[in-house]
């Protein structure tokens, strides 16, 4: 039986009241976190989201009546309690922040029962993440995810506060729109009014953004909803919040300026931590040469060295095939490993195989300066004292090498050492390093397509002393454009735009769209390019990986309210779901039998 809470009005949140409050009258609400009955006493512990306060229930207090109703109390109900502020009779319990007091009730309220929850409401909980997403509305109860939510609006509201000191404005763009499909999937949203044409969700608000750029407004922030049809990760969610800006008249150190303002400033208020300014800079080829990664994780060595110069000539075919081919030799320095069991090796050879390389070299340098090698067999004394001496190899390393084309290299070793870094714990806890990476290639060849595609987009500006290349050789063309990486994550990307529709359209001839077909995709923003634009640049954050790199999570699901799991379905809601026929037929949509749907 559920009471009412009228004539009560709450006065405090659990962690609200101390040893201050002491002798006032206080009526709390929240939920019963346990309650137990000591020989005539109920101890219960009040749950709500600031944290618990004790609530005692006796006989002389609350009377029969209320003593036998709290006897009913079981966890998960949600109660009222009206009492008086004590100072703990037992001993003062210095794990709560409210050990020190508690409520000798004499007013009690159910205002719900509650079924027994199918884990319990607690932290760290050990539960199936499955279970946990299927009673998200319970899984959000326990102290630690709801310490995430709570943070993530409070980082939200410093950076929203930060934005707007700084004169950009906070303006809304359609989640409706047009599909211009480039980068990920689109999901699609079937108009009724224009039966057979569709909306797609945003993937990012670009062209929007842009467009205001064009309008006028001169600096632009939202805090907005994004919606991609890819694969997921621990990192990767089919809808997903950016923090997006755009500004004018800029170029690229303006756009770094006021965001090392906003990361410094959201990190010193939330964590009180000082970011150092400014942040390092490192360009795309320095970052693959030095960590094979455009998002190097900075918080540890182990860095990539090009040994293709010392091993030229030498008697392995495979280093030299790599290197006739057009490829590098280059390798890693795994420090004091030496004695690495085979079995360890022979599954770093597979995780280097699971990234694309052919095989793994290796070299163990014995404490007593002999050798035990892959490939050693089939190289000179002074050849492997020089590849050693290339690699800074001492008494007890392990080198690992990769031979192939340079972009395979780079992804298998950039890999390779994240993964030993993870075996050998030689990532440091609590550090927080940023880096911008810069000038990074404005297309990548695509073998599937045939074609060059856009890096970042279609409308990122490349480097001035680049722009002569755009024609004789597109793929040496550095772009302006620069990501912002936190111990090896990518938490932003932007880059400077392109105003010119010059230099615009002959960026999309080079991605192979047809006039028309760049016309018919973009044409609005082209054509609002005719109409003056001002030169201008912008950045958008993954607030999802932000909060989450703050809170210390490994996925963004423990940072998002109503997160989606693997196969992009809510297991609360169990969304997506089939939908009535009367539906599809106002949208004018017949459905294929699955089995022809790939
Ligand atoms: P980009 O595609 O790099 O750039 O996205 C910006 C940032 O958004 C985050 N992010 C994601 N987070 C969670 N799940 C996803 N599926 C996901 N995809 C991206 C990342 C990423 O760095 N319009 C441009 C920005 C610009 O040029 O101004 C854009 O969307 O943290
Ligand atoms: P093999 O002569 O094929 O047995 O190779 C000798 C060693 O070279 C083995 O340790 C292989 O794993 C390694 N290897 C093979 N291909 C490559 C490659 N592309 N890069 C680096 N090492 C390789």
């Amino acid at each position: 039986m559920a009471e009412s809470m009228a004539g009560l009005k709450r006065t405090h949140r659990c962690t609200e009241l101390s040893e201050a409050n002491i002798g006032e009258t206080v009526t709390v609400m929240g939920w019963v976190q346990r309650s137990r009955n000591k020989g005539g006493i109920i101890f219960t512990d009040l749950r709500d989201r600031s944290g618990l306060l004790q609530i005692i229930f006796e006989d002389k207090d609350i009377g029969e009546e209320g003593f036998e109703k709290a006897y009913r109390l079981r966890n998960e109900f949600v109660i009222a309690v009206v009492g008086k502020v004590c100072k703990r009779e037992g001993e003062a319990n210095k794990a709560l922040k409210t050990g020190e007091i508690e409520i000798r009730a004499n007013e009690l309220r159910i205002l719900s029962e509650a079924q027994t929850p199918p884990f319990p409401i607690e932290a760290d909980s050990k539960t199936k993440e499955e279970l946990r997403l299927k009673y998200r509305y319970l899984d959000l109860r326990r102290p630690d995810i709801q310490k995430n939510i709570i943070l993530r609006s409070n980082i939200v509201n410093v950076i929203r506060n930060y934005f707007l000191g700084e004169g950009f404005l906070e303006i809304e763009t359609p989640i409706l729109q047009k599909s211009t499909p480039e980068g990920a999937r689109d999901y699609l949203v079937p108009s009724r009014i224009h039966p057979g044409n569709f909306y797609a969700l945003p993937q990012s608000p670009q062209l929007f953004k842009q467009l205001l750029m064009c309008s006028g407004y001169d600096r632009y922030f939202q805090v907005a909803k994004c919606f991609r049809d890819e694969d997921l990760r621990a990192d990767r969610q089919p809808e997903f919040t950016q923090i997006d800006l755009e500004m004018s008249f800029v170029d690229v150190d303006d756009v770094i300026a006021v965001n090392e303002g906003a990361v410094s400033k959201v990190f010193k208020e939330i964590l009180n931590v000082d970011v150092p300014l400014p942040i390092k800079r490192m360009t795309w080829k320095e970052a693959m040469d030095r960590f094979g990664s455009d998002k190097p994780d900075t918080r540890f060595g182990m860095e990539l060295i090009d040994v293709s110069e010392t091993v030229n000539g030498c008697g392995f075919g495979v280093f030299t095939g790599a290197l006739d081919n057009g490829g590098s030799v280059r390798g890693i320095n795994v420090k004091g490993q030496a004695e690495m069991p085979r079995k360890k090796i022979d599954a770093l050879v597979e995780f280097a195989k699971g990234y694309g390389a052919k095989g793994l070299a290796y070299l163990c340098i014995l404490p007593d300066g002999t050798y035990k090698s892959s490939f050693a067999k089939f190289l000179s004394e002074a050849e492997i004292n020089a590849l050693v001496k290339a690699m800074g190899g001492e008494p007890g390393d392990i080198l690992f090498f990769a031979a192939d084309k340079t972009n395979i290299v780079w992804n298998v070793l950039g890999a390779l050492r994240l993964e030993i870094a993870k075996i050998y714990n030689l990532i440091p806890e609590g550090r927080f390093d940023f880096l911008w990476v810069t000038e990074f290639p404005l297309l990548e060849w695509s073998d599937e397509e045939n074609r060059y595609k856009a890096m970042h987009h279609p409308f990122t500006m490349p480097m001035d002393e680049d722009v002569r290349f755009l024609d004789s050789d597109p793929g040496r063309v550095r772009a302006k454009a620069y990501d912002i990486v936190l111990n090896g994550t990518e938490l932003g990307g932007g880059s400077v735009r392109i105003h010119q529709s010059d230099i615009q359209e002959k960026m999309f001839e080079i991605l192979g769209f047809e006039k028309e077909d760049a016309y018919s995709r973009f044409g609005f923003l082209l054509n609002a390019f005719k109409y003056g634009v001002p030169p201008h640049a912008g950045l958008a954050y993954g607030l999802d990986r932000l909060v989450m790199l703050m809170v210390g999570a490994d996925s963004i699901r423990e940072v998002m309210a109503f997160p989606k799991v693997k196969d992009a379905s809510d297991l609360m809601s169990e969304a997506p779901n089939v939908v009535d026929e009367k539906q599809l037929e106002e949208l004018g949509i017949m459905l294929r039998p699955v089995n022809e749907v790939n």
